[in-house]
């Protein structure tokens, strides 16, 4: 089905000039780009993001690199968005990362990976409504 995901390029990502790179490879996989933010979130907003993660070894860490720089979010719109992003992306670890994935050809660590994308339909909706709280577009086409 036609579904949503919420996707950001990450600071180390955006510091090293690649969000074109990075949205084509959306693009390229029928992936619709239907919103997009860029901003410089603070470690208020960063922790609140990441609130699932409060508690694990590497939280302080996540929301230091998350607030060090801008970042682009974006709403990726289209069959199976969810698996088809996370396919993209590649790994969480960039170790483990197939080659040609995002996080493969871009990520620089663990933390600095490049890109974070939604783990379900589910928790999509919570972040695009934590990025987008004023709603985004219904159909793009
Ligand atoms: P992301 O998909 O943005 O979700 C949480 C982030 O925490 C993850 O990508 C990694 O960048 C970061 N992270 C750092 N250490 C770990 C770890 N040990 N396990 C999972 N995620 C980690």
């Amino acid at each position: 089905a036609i579904e949503r995901t919420l996707s950001i390029i990450k600071p180390n990502a955006v510091a090293k000039n690649v969000i074109g790179q990075i949205l084509s490879r959306f693009e390229t996989a029928d992936l619709r780009i239907v919103a997009a933010r860029m901003l410089h979130m603070s470690r208020e907003q960063a922790s609140a993001f990441y609130a699932v993660h409060q508690g694990k070894p590497f939280f302080d860490e996540l929301v230091e690199f998350m607030s060090s720089g801008p970042v682009l979010v974006t709403v990726l719109e289209g069959e199976d968005a969810v698996a088809k992003n996370r396919e993209i992306m590649g790994a969480t670890n960039p170790a483990n990362a197939a080659p040609g994935t995002i996080r493969a050809d871009f990520a620089d660590s663990l933390t600095e990976n490049a890109v974070h994308g939604s783990d379900s339909s589910e928790t999509a909706a919570v972040e695009i409504a934590f990025f987008f709280p004023e709603g985004v577009c219904p159909r793009t086409r």
